[in-house]
């Protein structure tokens, strides 16, 4: 079907969706709302899905329709730009059913909670997360990016991703899936619905010890209670200096553009503060540091971050 061009004609067929399919429907929405960093521009619309089989017939309603969508999760990982941004968010955060555990195995939907998931599967012996613990974002979110820290990424230990295709939920095998350093496979306009993730059982002492270590080592080098989307940028390949000890010895941290700073706790992380900030701060800083890093050291970095572009 031929994208509906008319915003009048594009709204009354969200909303028609929206009521059809029971999904409650918000207008007026701005990504400083949305996103951890709080900064950025309106959206039209955001449909927040209860379960993964509504997720699954929405996105496709809205393909349907030529209507564009994006998902988001806990926007902890997101810098949306100040701009008005003319499609749907299709949010994650109703899809935050109880995880299910049976043996070592636990089916969770995308909306859940990574660092609640974290300690549930300690409750129940089970290891392989653990050093997750304390990535603030959904399990949605952490399989779209392979999310990983302390030596652990959530892709290795994914036996199946449930994705939405054709209004269906399909189940794929983890190993169809490429995980790669902070990145996957995972196509644009893939809606992630919730994975089963196959763990192990382990001593529960050891378990909650390298949880408690890896939750106390973030909370002494990163900055938390603070609004930043983790690292801004992806370390360069293994052996070389991580990018915030880079961004460090560039004398960069506490540096600042409007509302937004370079950490002085960790320099891969940008941190943004008052009411006036604006996601172009943010992006201008970060621009800045790429410039310094380029200068100095030759290297592009990468945003570890997803810019979204209103335009
Ligand atoms: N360092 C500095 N100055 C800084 C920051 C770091 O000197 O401002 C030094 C540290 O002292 C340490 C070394 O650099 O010697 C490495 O620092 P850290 O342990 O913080 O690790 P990182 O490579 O900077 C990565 C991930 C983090 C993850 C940690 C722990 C990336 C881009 N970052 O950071 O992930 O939490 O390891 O595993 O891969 C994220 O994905 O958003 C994220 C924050």
């Amino acid at each position: 079907m031929a994208k509906i061009e008319d915003p009048t004609e594009r709204d009354a067929a969200v909303e028609q969706i929206a009521i059809r399919l029971s999904v409650p429907a918000e207008r007026g929405r701005r990504f400083a709302d949305l996103t951890s960093l709080r900064v950025g521009g309106s959206i039209d619309w955001v449909l927040s899905p209860n379960n993964e089989a509504q997720a699954a017939a929405l996105v496709h309603d809205l393909e349907q329709h030529a209507i564009a969508w994006r998902p988001l999760g806990s926007g902890s990982n997101v810098l949306a730009d100040d701009g008005e941004h003319h499609y749907v968010i299709v949010s994650l955060k109703g899809l935050k059913a109880d995880p299910v555990f049976d043996g070592n195995r636990v089916s969770v939907s995308a909306g859940y909670s990574l660092p609640r998931l974290c300690i549930d599967a300690a409750r129940q012996d089970l290891s392989g997360i653990e050093g997750l613990n304390g990535i603030p974002g959904t399990v949605g979110g952490a399989l779209w990016m392979n999310a990983g820290a302390y030596g652990q990424e959530i892709g290795t230990v994914v036996e199946t991703v449930r994705v939405a295709r054709g209004g269906r939920v399909i189940e794929i095998p983890g190993s169809e899936v490429q995980w790669n350093y902070r990145h996957t496979s995972f196509r644009e306009g893939e809606m992630l619905l919730g994975a089963t993730l196959s763990l192990h059982p382990d001593d529960p002492q050891k378990i909650s010890e390298r949880m408690e270590k890896a939750k106390s080592q973030r909370m002494a080098t990163q900055p938390h209670g603070s609004r930043s989307a983790g690292c801004f940028f992806k370390n360069a390949p293994a052996g070389s200096v991580g990018t915030g000890k880079m961004i460090d010895d560039l004398g960069m941290k506490g540096t600042r553009r409007g509302g937004a700073v370079v950490s002085p706790k960790h320099a891969n992380f940008i941190v943004t503060e008052g009411d006036e900030a604006k996601a172009e701060d943010a992006l201008a800083l970060a621009e800045e540091i790429r410039a310094r890093v380029k200068r100095e050291h030759g290297i592009d970095l990468e945003y570890e971050v997803e810019l979204w572009s209103s335009k």
